[in-house]
């Protein structure tokens, strides 16, 4: 399967999946990486590994709509049959979801629905909760939230600051993003409304296989 990513900063989700492919977990490429940020990091792990990337900054373009249909058409060109956003700050509108129907997905340090939107990792600390954790979703137009294809339970400890429960979250990130991405590639994942079932999958508290 021909993989788009869509980015806007750090990218470690990226390498992340640039690792399995590189490793031979996940059959297939990344087609294109698409940043919508020219400073971000992500754009240097794609020059180092030689992957193709595009920066389209919204800021060129008159409407969201005009600026959507750019990614789309770049995505499109390379023969992009699955978009994941890793770090992808923007909500996509119904236009660009139409263009690739359930076949969007998004990473969000959460386990949603709680903590949805901006700094998820800081709401649960906030809120008080004793565990949070990670969620693979395919993208609806609602923020955050559309069917789970995979998450993974983290603890939040008493002397957690915003970053070190960031960090903890993330590792967990960078096994369930590849994960999802293999199966989607592998033709594994059906979607039955809101639930998403995956032929073969063994679910403990980090889904494997
Ligand atoms: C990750 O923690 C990802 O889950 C989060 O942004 C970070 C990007 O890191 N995404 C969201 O909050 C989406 N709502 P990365 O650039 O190193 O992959």
């Amino acid at each position: 399967m021909r993989v788009g990513v869509l980015v806007s900063g750090r990218g470690s989700n990226l390498q992340a999946l640039i690792n399995a492919y590189n490793e031979g977990k996940i059959k297939g490429e990344i087609a294109l990486v698409i940043s919508d940020n020219p400073q971000a990091y992500a754009i240097e792990r794609c020059k180092r590994h030689g992957i193709e990337y595009a920066v389209v900054e919204r800021r060129e373009f008159k409407s969201k709509l005009e600026f959507e249909r750019r990614m789309v058409e770049l995505l499109k060109e390379k023969g992009v049959e699955l978009v994941v956003l890793a770090g992808f700050m923007r909500v996509l509108s119904g236009e660009f979801l139409k263009a690739f129907p359930m076949r969007v997905i998004n990473i969000h340090p959460s386990l949603i629905p709680a903590f949805q939107g901006l700094h998820a990792q800081r709401q649960a600390l906030e809120y008080g909760a004793k565990l949070t954790g990670c969620t693979v979703h395919f993208v609806s137009e609602e923020l955050d939230n559309g069917p789970v294809i995979v998450q993974a339970c983290v603890p939040v400890l008493p002397q957690d600051t915003e970053e070190s429960l960031s960090q903890r979250i993330l590792e967990f990130e960078h096994k369930i993003l590849p994960q999802a991405v293999k199966w989607i590639s592998e033709g594994r994942v059906e979607v039955e409304g809101r639930k998403v079932v995956v032929k073969g999958a063994i679910y403990g508290t980090l889904p494997v296989n």
